[in-house]
């Protein structure tokens, strides 16, 4: 086989066979073809696509190029949730101990990523101690014991989308969507779970900015998922404003703890509550999704939810009390107020630039090697729809810089539209995916 003769039947519209697939996939990671023909090769499928069946042989290939975790070491069925990410995603720091505590296990492998804020991992090492560079037996045998483990996903899990996405970053070919839906789900097929539940946002502040696009690839995910027999359901949801109100890694660890004692935002428990009834169901512990919601509620009411955290943050080394008394964590020295500069009501946050906000205060990283603070952000007043009068607060910068907190104010007053018109709200959960014959269980 000749990469020349790939890239050409598929520059003329051909559809690549499983075993050219893998014969480009295994070669290219083991170096044997040089990144020209894989760049060539991405921008042939950019432009002409990739059928179902191409789609899941890249994933295949890709999934079993490094190490793949086997989970069949711990009983019952084990259920992931990956979310595409967007601004205030604070989801899995709420949504796993609230799952666990009704008895699902979660074996859940994240990543820091580059963004506004870190991801999940950065999020959780706010806590003193708190540690993801664990070993296998460490993260099995904590799911095992107490229901859920979280670690840092190791460098040979599907090390050939590793090496095929940093060239897509430089070749203008990362936003196409089977490519898109093979990477997110090499590394999740990769993790082993039985079942993935999927969080795919939509709007300004997400990597899909329309819901067509949005539902698109939430359709090629699933059907990846479910074609390689793991359920797979997801779940579109709005990311047109931040979710909840913080956004910044320690704020929003801090309001992930309100909302497993019952005080969360609106927005957020909703979405929690929606993505946590599917991976009840998908494990088989509740009949439905309202039943599932109902326990859920259930052990957010009876402190349960709020125990799960505090044990797991004990079992992967962290300092547990900050669960109960999450005012010990350590917030930035500047805390300023951004007055309204009118009255009205808010039309239109351009979230992606409330991420870039925090951004600019040092909430995330610019490149892989960045160092973030985990203490700035920012805390929302006011959300699209809400009233406000001239000079009301529209939110709490907390900076630890006062050049960068001026900086912060002014690009958050241009993403902010206040009129004379009172907005209606979009609904959060635009679109649910479900593998077929989910209904007639
Ligand atoms: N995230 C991924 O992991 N891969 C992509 O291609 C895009 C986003």
């Amino acid at each position: 086989m000749r990469m020349y003769d790939l890239i050409m039947k598929k520059r003329n519209g051909g559809a690549l066979s499983q075993e050219e697939i893998r014969y480009m996939v295994n070669s290219y990671t083991a170096g044997e073809i040089p990144d020209y023909q894989m760049s060539a090769m991405m921008m042939a499928i950019y432009f002409n696509g990739m059928t179902e069946e191409e789609t899941l042989s890249l994933t295949m290939a890709m999934a079993e190029s490094g190490d793949t975790l086997d989970l069949s070491g711990i009983a019952g069925v084990k259920v992931d949730k990956h979310s595409t990410g967007g601004v205030g995603d604070k989801t899995s720091l709420a949504l796993t101990p609230m799952v666990a505590a009704c008895g699902v296990k979660v074996a859940k492998m994240s990543g820091r990523g580059l963004g506004h804020t870190g991801g999940t991992i950065d999020k959780l090492e706010s806590f003193p101690g708190f540690s993801t560079e664990i070993e296998i037996d460490a993260f099995e045998r904590n799911v095992n014991e107490i229901g859920i483990s979280i670690m840092g996903q190791t460098k040979d899990l599907a090390p050939a989308d590793k090496k095929l996405y940093a060239l897509r970053d430089v070749t203008a070919t990362v936003d196409q969507i089977s490519l898109i839906a093979s990477s997110i789900m090499s590394k999740k097929l990769a993790s082993g779970a039985d079942a993935i539940v999927l969080d795919v946002k939509t709007g300004s502040g997400a990597f899909m900015k329309t819901l067509t696009d949005s539902v698109a690839l939430a359709e090629e995910m699933t059907r990846i998922g479910n074609g390689a027999g793991r359920k797979t359901i997801a779940v579109i949801s709005d990311m047109d404003q931040p979710l909840g109100f913080a956004v910044g890694n320690i704020l929003e660890v801090q309001e992930a703890i309100a909302t497993l004692r019952g005080e969360g935002p609106q927005d957020f428990t909703q979405l929690c509550l929606c993505l946590g009834s599917y991976m009840l169901v998908a494990a088989g512990k509740a009949e439905d999704e309202k039943q599932a919601e109902k326990m859920l509620k259930e052990v957010i009411e009876n402190g349960k939810a709020l125990e799960k955290l505090a044990e797991f943050v004990k079992a992967q080394g962290g300092d547990p009390s900050y669960v109960y008394q999450p005012q010990k964590f350590e917030t930035a020295r500047v805390q300023r107020e951004i007055p309204a500069p009118q009255a009205g009501y808010i039309q239109k946050i351009v979230c992606d630039e409330i991420g870039i906000c925090s951004l600019i205060l040092g909430g995330g990283r610019e490149t892989k090697e960045s160092t973030i603070d985990l203490s700035v952000g920012l805390i929302l007043h006011k959300k699209v729809g809400d009233k406000v009068e001239k000079g009301e607060s529209l939110a709490t910068i907390y900076a630890n810089d006062e050049g960068k907190c001026e900086q912060a104010t002014e690009r958050f007053l241009a993403a902010y539209t206040i009129t004379n018109v009172k907005k209606e709200t979009e609904p959060l959960i635009k679109k649910v995916i479900l593998p077929s014959g989910w209904n007639e269980r």
